[in-house]
């Protein structure tokens, strides 16, 4: 598909005048030329002069960095996407690395925190517990037919942030413009969809501003109930549409990931997103210590989805390079908040048993660290500054390259900082970070920390997904993206200590990702197209550009 030829009416039947001007997909502002301003009823409505799309974009900049503070500059292109899809993404894909901490994370993070002080007005679907019964009427509500990518939350588990209630529908929102800023997926085919089975939360049960469920979370069987009947009620209205889950609690996350993964085309970013960028990660910093994966001894402060979703997915590529699975799974170790997971441990959740090995206690992560010797530690735990200078300074006597990364997002909450691990390793620290930190500076050199940010991966597997017509998302699907991410990083990315590519260049690098993909559907036989010659080229056409159509 051509970015001109797209899905939405042709002249003849766009809407007119005011309403034309109102509809977000469609909308060009002051770019609309005199003869489209004629033909469709715009001739006063708007100033006389018609801009380009490159000085509407001037005019963005200077409004967005005029404003204050970070929230503010989301307010701002919230506002703008509501307005004007085409100019947002416009915006946000030429300023990516600007954009990025504005629209996702961390700054999304305060905006679910106060969604119901800052709401002006609706995106995406509100699928609440008392509307069960009748989901798959509210589906049919939503006004775009062909919808292709699906990002659901029932607001639990809202970044590190906890349970956010129907504020988490932020996520869905941002994530689904990084689907399309990162990938092309094009936005009149996004959807997002809180589920709203209520919130733990005090905070927002009490705010009289609180736009959610009033009540406690349902659980267990009724939860299960209503979201079986929103899967399916999809796979009815949207029979095409990738469906990905995103910040469940993790009680709920391995459970439904389990329950749907071999039914319909479904994935579950926290779980295996943040698995494939982690082992990308990996990948490269084995570039620069010249070791195997097999190698590595990694232990994990947290044995939650990231963790554990991280753990799978780096066994399964130690076994393709010939470990067994036991040696495989010894090599990967977690910290919780009990302590080092062992077998002699009771009551451990379901899946941190296949991680609990037969070794004695430690008390704290420090211990835990000097009795297992690991290459990595890897922090997915919420725990700010839990890598402190003693953990740092024994992985860099036991390591010459150690790998320090501290996954935890928002920044607030991060295990460690680029700079103090910098600082505490004497620059040896192989480190990445969930949310991002600014370059750092040591005895002369320059250090640009890696941003292991899922968004290097879930775009483009949704767009391979997508271009494929992929039936199923599978874990060889999130392994060939971190393998391909990983011989994108440039060995000039690498000299600054920087192991994963510039975000500038995150459309091609979703493009391979997306031609990768679509390569294991094609070889696993679940694609629902047949595999054209050039692969990267179905999917390169496969990719929305923001660019305006000419109407008349
Ligand atoms: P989760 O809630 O499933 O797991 C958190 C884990 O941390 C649990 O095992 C818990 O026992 C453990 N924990 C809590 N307090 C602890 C303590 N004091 N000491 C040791 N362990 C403790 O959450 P999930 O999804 O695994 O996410 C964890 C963090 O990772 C979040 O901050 C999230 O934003 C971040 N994350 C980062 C990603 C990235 O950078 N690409 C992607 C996904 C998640």
């Amino acid at each position: 598909m051509s970015p001109t030829t797209t899905t939405r009416p042709g002249a003849a039947n766009l809407p007119r005048g005011e309403e034309l001007l109102h509809d977000p997909l469609l909308n060009k502002g002051t770019a609309f030329t005199h003869a489209e301003r004629r033909a469709l009823g715009l001739e006063g409505l708007l100033p006389p002069h018609v801009h380009r799309l490159e000085e509407q974009v001037a005019r963005v900049m200077d409004n967005y960095r005029n404003k204050p503070t970070d929230l503010e500059r989301y307010i701002h292109l919230v506002s703008l996407q509501d307005r004007n899809e085409t100019l947002f993404y416009r915006v946000v894909v030429d300023h990516i690395e600007e954009m990025m901490p504005i629209i996702y994370t961390p700054t999304v993070g305060q905006a679910c925190q106060q969604w119901g002080h800052l709401f002006r007005r609706p995106r995406g679907l509100y699928v609440a517990w008392p509307d069960r019964g009748r989901v798959e009427a509210i589906l049919h509500n939503w006004p775009q037919r062909n919808v292709r990518v699906i990002v659901v939350t029932d607001g639990e588990r809202i970044l590190g942030l906890g349970d956010q209630g129907v504020g988490g529908m932020g996520i869905p929102v941002g994530k689904l413009s990084l689907y399309t800023a990162c990938a092309g997926i094009d936005p009149a085919q996004t959807l997002p969809v809180m589920l709203d089975v209520g919130t733990e939360n005090e905070g927002y049960l009490r705010d009289p501003l609180y736009m959610g469920v009033r009540q406690k979370r349902i659980r267990g069987r009724e939860y299960d109930a209503f979201v079986a009947e929103f899967v399916e009620a999809v796979g009815r209205v949207f029979p095409r549409a990738l469906l990905q889950f995103e910040d469940f609690g993790n009680q709920n996350a391995f459970r439904l990931l389990e329950q749907w993964r071999d039914r319909v085309c479904t994935f579950n970013d926290d779980i295996q997103g943040t698995a494939a960028v982690t082992l990308a990660g990996i990948y490269s910093a084995l570039r620069l210590t010249g070791k195997t994966l097999r190698e590595q001894k990694l232990l994990f402060l947290g044995a939650g989805e990231a963790g554990i979703g991280i753990g799978d997915l780096v066994v399964s590529a130690m076994v393709d390079e010939g470990a067994t699975l036991e040696e495989a799974r010894r090599n990967c170790w977690y910290v919780d908040s009990h302590g080092l997971v062992v077998k002699s441990r009771t009551g451990l959740a379901e899946h941190k048993l296949r991680f609990a090995h037969d070794a004695p206690p430690a008390p704290d992560f420090f211990a835990a660290v000097e009795a297992l010797r690991p290459t990595a530690i890897i922090g997915v735990s919420t725990v700010p500054r839990a890598f402190d200078h003693r953990v740092v300074e024994a992985m860099s006597a036991m390591n010459q390259r150690p790998m320090v990364f501290a996954l935890s997002n928002p920044t607030s909450k991060s295990e460690c900082t680029a700079e103090d691990a910098y600082r505490w390793s004497g620059g040896r620290a192989i480190f990445a970070s969930g949310s991002p930190f600014p370059p750092c500076h040591l005895d002369g050199k320059t250090f640009v920390p890696g941003q292991g940010n899922n968004s290097y991966i879930f775009p483009g597997v949704g767009l391979g997904v997508v271009a494929c017509q992929a039936r199923l998302v599978t874990d060889r699907m999130f392994s060939a993206a971190a393998r391909t991410l990983a011989s994108l990083v440039l060995p000039s990315d690498l000299e600054l200590g920087r192991i994963y590519p510039s975000l500038t260049r995150i459309r091609e690098v979703s493009a391979h990702i997306g031609a990768a993909v679509a390569e294991v559907a094609f070889r696993d036989g679940l694609a629902g197209v047949p595999r054209p010659d050039d692969v990267l080229g179905m999917v390169r056409v496969a990719m929305w550009q923001p660019v305006y159509r000419e109407y008349v």
